[in-house]
C-alpha cells in the first residue's frame, strides 16, 4: 500500500548512502519527501539519489562529515537556503568497530572515532536541526541509537557507551523541546543486514552463526525493517510520542 505521510516534506537523512540510511532514505522519498542525504561517499550517495530520482522520487546528496563543524554548516546552510525549513530528521551515521575487544583494549582512536560520529555526530546535527524546527512551528527527529544502547555483550565498550549516550541525548532533547513541539525519539536496531553487521564476518566468518544464536526470531534484521519504525515515529501517527526508544531487534533484548 502506498501512502503519502511525507508528501513535499523536507527530510534529511544522515548516513543515507548505505544500510539502514539507505531504505530510510529510499522509504521517504517514496511517501512524497524531498530528502536529503548527508554521507561522506560521494559515489554511493549518488547512487541513492539516482535510485529515488528513476522511482520519480526527490533526493539530493550533500557531501558531509558528522564529526566536522564545517561540514554540518554547509549542510545546514544548503538546506536553509533551497528549502528554508525541515520537516523530519533521521539521525543515523554512525561506525562501529569490526573487532570485538574488552574495555582495557580500545585504544583512543576507537573511542574518538565511535563517540566523534555516534554521538557527538547526533548532538552537532541536532543543534542545526532544532532552530530550523522551531521557527516552523515543528517537527520529528529520530536519533538512530542501537539494542547496545540498552544492554551490551562482551567488546563493545566503546559502541555501547556512544550508543546508550544517544539515547541520554535523545531524552533530555526531547524534554527541552518537547512544549514546543519537536519530537525527538530514538530506534533501537537489533542485529540488521547491513555493510556494518558484515565487517566481522570478515575477519571471522564464526561470527555470523555466534550472533544468529542471540536473536530469538533466529534471523537477522532487513534495513527496511527499522526504516519502518523510524517513518512511524517520524510520522503524524506518532503525535503524542517523544523522548521514548523503540527497540526493533527480532526478540533480542526480551530477556534483558
Ligand atoms: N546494522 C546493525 O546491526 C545496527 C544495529 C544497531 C544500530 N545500528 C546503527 O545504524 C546506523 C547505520 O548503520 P548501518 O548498519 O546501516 O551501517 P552502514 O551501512 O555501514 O552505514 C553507516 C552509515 O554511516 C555513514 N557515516 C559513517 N561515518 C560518518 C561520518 N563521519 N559522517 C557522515 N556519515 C557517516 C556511512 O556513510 P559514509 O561512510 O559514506 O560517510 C554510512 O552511510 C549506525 O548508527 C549504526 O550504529 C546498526
Amino acid at each position: 500500500m502506498k501512502t503519502n505521510r511525507f508528501q513535499d516534506k523536507v527530510v534529511l537523512v544522515t548516513g543515507g548512502n548505505s544500510g539502514i540510511g539507505r531504505a530510510a532514505a529510499l522509504a521517504f522519498a517514496r511517501e512524497g519527501a524531498k530528502v536529503v542525504i548527508a554521507a561522506r561517499r560521494e559515489d554511493r550517495g549518488n547512487s541513492v539519489v539516482q535510485e529515488i530520482k528513476d522511482k520519480q522520487g526527490q533526493a539530493e546528496f550533500i557531501r558531509t562529515d558528522v564529526t566536522k563543524g564545517k561540514d554540518i554548516e554547509n549542510l545546514f546552510k544548503i538546506i536553509t537556503d533551497q528549502y528554508d525549513r525541515l520537516d523530519c530528521a533521521f539521525n543515523n551515521a554512525g561506525v562501529s568497530s569490526a573487532t570485538m575487544r574488552r574495555t582495557v583494549n580500545m585504544t583512543m582512536e576507537d573511542w574518538d572515532g565511535m563517540m566523534d560520529t555516534n554521538l557527538k555526530g547526533v548532538w552537532l546535527c541536532m543543534k542545526q536541526e532544532i532552530p530550523l524546527m522551531l521557527k516552523q512551528g515543528g517537527g520529528a527527529i529520530v536519533n538512530n541509537s542501537s539494542i547496545a544502547g540498552i544492554s551490551t555483550e562482551i567488546g563493545l565498550s566503546v559502541y555501547a557507551a556512544s550508543k546508550h549516550g544517544v539515547l541520554g541525548l535523545t531524552k533530555a532533547a526531547a524534554l527541552d523541546y518537547a512544549h514546543r513541539k519537536v519530537r525527538i525519539n530514538a530506534v533501537c536496531p537489533g542485529f540488521i543486514h547491513t555493510p556494518m553487521l558484515e565487517e566481522p564476518w570478515k575477519l571471522n566468518p564464526q561470527i555470523k552463526d555466534l550472533t544468529l544464536a542471540l536473536i530469538p526470531m533466529k534471523r537477522f534484521g532487513k534495513p527496511d525493517e527499522i526504516a519502518g519504525a523510524v517513518l512511524w515515529m517520524c510520522s503524524d501517527e506518532a503525535s503524542f510520542m517523544t523522548g521514548r526508544e523503540m527497540v526493533v531487534g527480532g526478540g533480542q533484548t526480551i530477556h534483558s
